[in-house]
């Protein structure tokens, strides 16, 4: 709980915090009983003028990570509380760039969006909040370079999968300590169910269906000093897979809740707390019914990142889909499939990743001469991989190179048109926790399926792209063992697309 305001204490941090924060006249005095930024700072969606931070108030009774240090269960009031934040060409906030203050307030949980304008291109910075009498941790945060710009290198990470119980976050803390530009989160950021045994900590609550459910299991997530450490480290750019909401859902359709509205109310409550858990632009008028989140993201002449929704607007899937069916299903919904045209048309950058959750190319699972797919991945749409694909070719990209996750499997894969061109590359990521597939489904895969060039099922880590104007070099990280909190991560396997040949190399 918040304290009262106790007035000595106002007059002492406010005349204190005046000096360094020239804004902080107006901030509202509060006290906190427990850190009210133990979930962390973020940033995301670099552009060459601004960066989008992040943070989201907290009261606690407890420290986070017990299951329960979160519950909002008999949604208490906390009043609205004013968060001052900067953004600094230093670390020691010396040389502060830009400041302001915005209201967190219970209706969003408290977390502040910030829509950041005015920096430099291709810059580091330090930014911070400040509410009340509490000060966040410092994050570091990149802008993108300017549009245009002859930028000769560029490294991210991309990651997804990351069931809290059944492992430990090191990936992330290995992750923390790299230099990089950006991290890409590919889905799964949050799982809502408890699968697998052997867990080396526990959600402690059932599948959420309510808003401070999700609420609850996001800050649970948050509260992990690793992925908080990655967050700080760099700016996100994220989308998301089924486990945000529930397992293989499809636009208004879940195969646990099969009435539209009941399932699009618990929808909205998910697509709100994922909101106000990412470091995202702010809304003008939130409505979480729909929520964009594809986007298109440059990074001078040398690349550009798309990212997918292929949850929100795809066709539900039916059991058994007549062949005719199948060919007007889509994966990304009209308008989505129409915004990535005209964006690989108009888009002018050396490579150009597209981030989408799950694997591109198709996967056979059945051992022998017959097929069998996934129902849940683009194999069940195959129709739309294909215009998908031809979009790719008709823009004439010069490197498309096509990145994701969901498997819990490392892929390096070349990407095949119906036929057989290759139009593509693509490295979908191992998870950085959850259970992989068993050894004889990987078996089958990998003997069933030539196009997919490599695979590793046994591991849990990352992907690491550093993109030149000459080549894109992918390194595979693993950790040493995810139920292991002190974990090591190394590279296990390096890739190179060479520019202008698409295509799958191993190092
Ligand atoms: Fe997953």
């Amino acid at each position: 709980m918040i304290r009262q305001p106790n007035r000595r204490h106002f007059l002492a941090s406010g005349l204190a915090a005046a000096a360094v924060w020239p804004m902080l006249g107006s901030v509202r005095a509060a006290q906190f009983e427990t850190d009210p930024f133990a979930l962390g700072v973020a940033s995301g969606c670099p552009t060459p003028s601004g960066v989008v931070l992040w943070t989201r108030l907290i009261f606690a009774d407890a420290a986070p990570s017990p299951a329960d240090a979160f519950s909002f269960a008999p949604a208490p009031q906390f009043p609205p509380i004013d968060v001052a934040w900067e953004i600094a060409a230093d670390e020691g906030f010396a040389r502060v760039r830009q400041s302001g203050i915005v209201t967190a307030d219970e209706r969003l949980a408290h977390s502040v969006h910030v829509q950041v304008e005015g920096l430099e291109p291709d810059r580091w910075y330090f930014y911070r909040f400040r509410a009340g009498d509490a000060l966040s941790p410092v994050g570091r945060t990149r802008t993108a370079p300017a549009a245009g710009a002859e930028n000769g290198r560029f490294s991210f990470a991309f990651a997804a999968c990351q069931q809290y119980e059944q492992g430990w976050y090191s990936a992330y803390r290995d992750m923390a300590g790299r230099d990089l530009d950006l991290v890409v989160h590919l889905g799964d950021y949050i799982y809502e169910k408890s699968y697998g045994a052997g867990h080396v900590r526990e959600h402690g609550t059932g599948a959420p269906s309510l808003l401070f459910e999700y609420r609850d299991r996001h800050a649970l997530y948050k509260s992990d000093p690793d992925l908080m450490a990655a967050h700080a480290a760099f700016p996100w750019l994220v989308t998301w897979d089924d486990h945000e909401v529930v397992d293989n859902y499809g636009q208004d359709a879940s195969p646990t809740d099969r009435r539209p509205e009941a399932f699009l109310r618990r929808r909205a409550a998910a697509y709100q707390a994922w909101y106000e858990h990412m470091p995202v632009p702010p809304l003008a008028a939130p409505s979480f019914e729909a929520l964009r989140i594809y986007g298109h993201h440059r990074f001078g002449s040398l690349l550009d990142v798309t990212l997918l929704d292929t949850r929100q607007y795809r066709d539900p899937a039916p059991e058994a889909p007549q062949p005719a069916e199948m060919s007007r299903y889509t994966m990304l919904g009209a308008e989505q499939e129409a915004w990535f045209d005209r964006t690989m048309q108009e888009s002018k950058a050396k490579w150009s990743i597209i981030g989408q959750p799950t694997l591109l190319s198709s996967r056979d699972l059945e051992l022998g001469p017959g097929t069998r797919y996934s129902d849940d991945g683009w194999d069940h749409f195959r129709s739309a991989r294909g215009r998908l694909l031809n979009s790719l070719r008709s823009a004439d990209r010069a490197n498309p190179v096509v990145i994701g996750g969901d498997l819990h499997c490392f892929y390096a894969a070349d990407v095949k048109a119906e036929d057989q061109t290759l139009v593509a590359s693509e490295f979908v990521t191992g998870s950085i926790t959850s259970n992989a597939p068993s050894a004889s489904a990987f078996e089958t895969v990998m003997a069933e399926n030539p196009h997919l060039r490599f695979g590793e099922a046994r591991k849990h880590g990352y992907c690491l792209m550093h993109v030149a104007p000459d080549q894109a070099r992918v390194e595979l990280v693993a950790v040493s063992d995810r139920k292991d909190p002190a974990a090591s991560a190394a590279k296990f396997q390096e890739f190179v697309v060479l520019d202008g040949m698409p295509g799958v190399n191993r190092v």
